[in-house]
Formats: structure tokens, sequence, C-alpha cells
């Protein structure tokens, strides 16, 4: 197998190639740091190589072999986010390394949270977050979607902490037995993942931790006082594993299980393998965002069995995943909530694409220079959605579907570019450029003008009280019975601007938004109260700010802020309160704004 350049990782698998990592480590809740030992088992591909990994910010104590003989190694040069070079002199025929080392201050995989951020309020909780090339501050390895090993772990915690780990069997806890008067009572939790996956996709957890069954391979995992709603939320997450096997071929995870993280976590979902993490943001109360349980869930099959190569082909992993997760909801709940939710996801990506340079709206994007985080936007999974989409029109459903499910057959367990889907697509259906300009769709700038426009008649029909309303009607005569949640989001995004706080405060009596208890609604409605200037929802807007750390929310309503002087002064105000408890990723995004 030819290993692809990954500009975002020092490592050279093509020389020596880490096959199986095995870890060692204890959780520092008070040092705020891990430590311990990663055993890495190697192939030797080129006899006279070094091995290199990738670390960032790592404290490394010491290297040595499988016989204890202490190795000889040297950290690189920093290269910014990308980290340091670990170079490690082998000695002749060995296949297996062990460095003992601590994550540094700042790692930006983990975030400790104090007691505080968690709903229990009395234990401090722990997680990571791997992805794109966070783990090199937590595991010294080569931190690159283009290499897969397995992993096992032994995990030392605070005793009555629960730790879960992105591996199918999770035993413990295992009664530590010789423990020195004067250290606090551990825990050994043991994992291992039979699978070989890249290293973005190992992750932890540590906390105050239930579960709920919801069948023989899925539970729910979250703090005791938020289980219960959690599980009655995605209490239909076996139906949607059997539908996106029906859809994509056989679940080889063995479990699929949802952790419910505290509302620090950055992101909406992280697919780790066999444990989707989530923000509690997700639980609405009527299921109305469980899209992104189909979303997570589809990854198990695109980007988990088949990999993104590089950074570079990232809408491999999250265009082909919003495509299938607009399969599972459509067979689960109807055309019709399917379709609106891709018309809402195409009107947000019309929004984006005004902002966005150009070489940031490429689908085979070019990252020379760049950390993967530039390339995050809407496109890799709006754009890259549409593209399967419109091939989905030029061939048809039923030729389409065999030919995705041997993309994922074909490439279980390994790393995809871009360019080998352009050859397993035309070698599929060759007289595709017929129809298409596949070229144009994976390496233009913007949407083409055959991108399939989805078309919701549940969204029309808000567009007409949306006339209706910027005629003069008052809110309580507009026809808004039944509305679901997509519904009112294309309300919130259609207000007319500059309103007026007269008509905001209407609204809100109304429609109550401002106490509304989904998050994508409340996230609109403070978007919107900050651009009239409706000073009503402040309080409610630094409550938003100061609890919920997902990057989403989180950027668009301080750049809204920002928008005004006054409003740039609060924002610094209210960021300065709650940058310690975000993560490492939104704050360094929004350290970018505040710059
Ligand atoms: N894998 C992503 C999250 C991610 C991407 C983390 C890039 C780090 C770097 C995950 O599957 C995802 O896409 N999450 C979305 C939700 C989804 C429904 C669009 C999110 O977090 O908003
Ligand atoms: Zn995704």
């Amino acid at each position: 197998m030819s290993t692809p350049v990954d500009a975002h990782s020092l490592a050279r698998p093509d020389q020596v190639r880490v096959q199986h990592v095995s870890l060692d480590l204890n959780l520092d809740f008070e040092g705020q740091r891990v430590h311990g030992r990663a055993t890495l088992g190697l192939e030797r591909i080129d006899t006279g190589a070094p091995l290199i990994l990738d670390t960032h910010e790592l404290l490394i104590e010491a290297v040595r072999g499988a016989d204890g003989g202490e190795r000889q190694w040297t950290l690189g040069e920093e290269q910014g986010r990308l980290g340091c070079a670990l170079t490690i002199q082998l000695v002749e025929d060995e296949d297996e390394i062990s460095v003992i080392y601590s994550s540094g201050p700042g790692a930006e995989a983990l975030q400790f949270l104090a007691p505080s951020q968690t709903d229990g309020g009395r234990q401090p909780f722990l997680f990571t977050q791997g992805q794109a090339i966070l783990t090199r501050s937590w595991i010294p390895l080569q931190d690159s979607p283009a290499v897969r090993a397995t992993y096992d772990a032994t995990i030392r915690a605070p005793r009555g902490l629960t730790v879960l780990m992105s591996a199918g069997s999770r035993n413990g806890p295992t009664p530590v037995l010789k423990e020195s008067a004067d250290s606090a009572p551990t825990d050994l939790w043991r994992f291992r993942m039979e699978n070989a996956i890249p290293s973005y996709l190992i992750a932890l957890a540590c906390g105050d931790l239930v579960s709920h069954d919801v069948s023989e391979r899925c539970a729910i995992w979250a703090e005791p006082g938020v289980l219960s709603s959690a599980a009655a939320e995605f209490a239909d997450v076996e139906r949607m594993v059997q539908s996106a096997e029906g859809l994509f071929g056989a679940y080889q995870w063995g479990r699929y299980d949802l952790l419910v993280l505290p509302p620090a976590f950055p992101y909406g979902g992280m697919e780790n393998p066999t444990l989707t993490f989530l923000t509690p943001t997700t639980i609405a109360g009527d299921q109305s965002l469980v899209s992104i349980i189909a979303h997570e869930l589809a990854h198990s099959w695109s980007g988990n069995l088949v990999t993104n190569a590089t950074w570079e082909d990232f809408w491999l992993n999250e265009g082909f995943t919003v495509y299938c997760e607009g399969r599972i909801m459509e067979e689960l709940y109807g055309e019709e909530r399917a379709n609106m939710e891709g018309l809402l996801a195409w009107q947000n990506l019309e929004q984006e694409l005004k902002a966005l340079e150009p070489w940031q709206t490429v689908l085979n994007i070019d990252l020379a220079g760049h950390h993967p985080d530039d390339g995050f936007s809407g496109v890799p999974y709006n754009k890259g959605a549409l593209l399967l989409k419109r091939v989905e029109e030029c061939v048809g459903r039923e030729a389409l579907d065999p030919v995705l499910e041997e993309w994922f057959s074909a490439g279980s367990f390994q790393s995809r570019s871009t360019d080998e889907w352009r050859k397993y697509l035309l070698g599929a259906f060759p007289d595709l450029p017929e129809q298409m300009d596949l070229d144009e769709w994976l390496d233009a700038p913007g949407l083409p003008a055959d991108a399939p426009r989805p078309v919701s008649d549940a969204l029309t029909k808000v567009d007409g009280e949306l006339q209706r309303f910027a005629q003069g009607v008052a809110p309580a005569e507009l026809d808004c019975a039944g509305w679901v949640t997509g519904q009112w989001l294309r309300f919130l995004n259609g207000l007319p601007a500059d309103m007026g706080v007269k008509a905001m405060a209407e609204l809100d009596q109304t429609f109550g938004f401002g106490a509304n208890g989904n998050s994508e609604i409340l996230f609109a409605w403070l978007r919107l109260a900050i651009r009239e200037g409706y000073t009503d929802a402040d309080a409610s807007l630094e409550q938003f700010l100061t609890t919920v750390g997902r990057r989403k929310f989180l950027m668009p309503l301080y750049e809204e802020l920002c928008a005004t002087p006054e409003g740039r002064a609060r924002a610094e105000v209210i960021y300065r309160k709650a940058r310690p408890g975000y993560h490492a990723v939104s704050a360094i995004s929004l350290d970018k704004l505040f710059d």
C-alpha cells in the first residue's frame, strides 16, 4: 500500500509504521494532565530508518525498547500546532518501543472540567477530542489519518469516576491492590479496540457517568441527572443502526453507544468508534435534533471504515456522511423531514459561501501552509453531500446504492483519497461525464449550477408567513400552528433585517423564543437579538455563552456581537469570563476573532 504525503504529520509511516498502540496512563485531575506509557508495535519497512512520531507539547521522560533498555531520541523543533517530531533510533529488528511521558499543560486534545461545569456539580470531568490533529497532544504516535492501528489501554482514574473509551470492549474497573497510604484510591479500567483505526478516533472520557440500555448493542451514557432525558431523546438509536445497515452494509464495530458530555464539548457530535460523543444541546425534548445521531452513526461507514487519506480529503468523510445521514433520516422520518433539513443546510451553505475565500470552497482543498481547521466549513459537509445527490440524480438511486456499498466494503479499514474516489466513480459510471462535470465539482470553487436544490413544502409554507409578517401582519395572526423545529429555524433566519426592538418584543411575547428549550432555536433567536439590539435577551445570551462551548454556536454569536463597538466591548467582557471554560478548539478560533 502506498502512503500518501500528509502535510499535517511529521511522521514517516513509509519507513516505520505503527500498527498497535498500547496505553498505560494515569488520569491526573489535580495536575490536569495524563502521564504514563505508550507502547507502540512497529512494522519496519525501511530497516535502517528511525521511528518518527508526532507530539505536541508532550514532556518525554524516556524511551525504552522491549528489553527495558533506553533508546536514543531527539525532539525536533516545534512546527507551530503541528508540534514536534520525536525521532527514535531503533535497534536491529526491534518491533516495539515504549515512550514514557506526560501531556503538557495546554494539551489541545484534553479538556478537564471543574465540577461546576458538569450537571451534577460534584465531580470533575475529562474528555478528549482527537480530530483532526490533536491526538498528538496526549499520545505520541503517527498522527495521520492514513495510518491505522489497533489499540488497548489500561487507565488509572480516581475511584468513583467511570472511564469510557472508543473501544469495543469495556472492562473494568479492576480494583488496584497495592495503593500507597498517601495517594487517593484509584481504579484500573481496561479497553481493547480490535479494528485498526486512525489516531484521531482514539478517545476517552471520565466522569460521573451511568448508562441506560436501549438494545443489545446500544446504550446511552450520561451524567445521572441527564440520563433519563437523554435516553428518551435518543430512544431511536437502535432503529437508526438497523436502517443504516440496510443502506450501507453490516455494522462492523460491535457496540454503538452514545455518550452525552457536559455542555463545554466543542462539537455537536464526534464519531468515536463504538461510542459517539455528543453535546447535550441536542436534547430538545422532542427528538427534533436527532439527525446528529444519524450523522455520527453514518460515520461508522464513511470516515471510520473508509477514512479520508489526508485532511485535504476531509469532504470524503463529511460530505459522504451528510449524504448518508439524509438517507437514514428519510427512511426513518420520511422524505419531507429529510428535504426540510436538506434545504436548511442549503440555505446555510449559500450564506457561508458569501463569506469564505474561494480556495476554501473547493472540495479537493489545498491546505498547504494551513491547519486542517482552516478548511473547516459547511463546504466539505454540504457541497460534498450535494455532489453525491447530483450523482444520484444522474445515475439513479438503484444504481448508486450498490456502488456506495461496494466503496465501503472494498475500502474497509483503509484510507482513501479524492482521486481514488474520482477513479472509482468513473469506473462504475463511465458515462457520468456526459451528465455532470465531476472535475468542476471536485476542483473548482463555489457551487456548480447543477447542484440539486431540495424542495420542501413545509418550508415554502413558512416563506408565505414570512411574507405576511413583512407586510405588517401581527405575529399572533400568523398561521404557525403545528410548526416543527426546522420551520421555526427557517422563520427566524428569514426575518427582515432592522425589524426593530418593538417587533422583536412582539415576536418574543407571541412565541416565547427567548425561553425556548431547543438550542438551535434559542441560538437563532439570540443571534437575531444581537443584530436587532433587543436587550431583553441579554441575560439569556450571557448565560448561553458562559455554559455552552459548542463552536458552531459561539462563533456566530461573538461575530454578531463584534459587529458594533458597544457589542464588541460586551463580547470582550463575556469572553474573558467564559474562555477558561471553553475547549482549546473553540478558544483558538475565538482568539483569532478578538485579535
Ligand atoms: N467529525 C465531525 C466533528 C469534527 C470535524 C471534529 C472536524 C473535528 C474536526 C462530526 O462528525 C461532525 O461533523 N459534527 C457536526 C455535527 C453534524 C450533524 C454536522 C458538529 O459538530 O456540528
Ligand atoms: Zn461529521
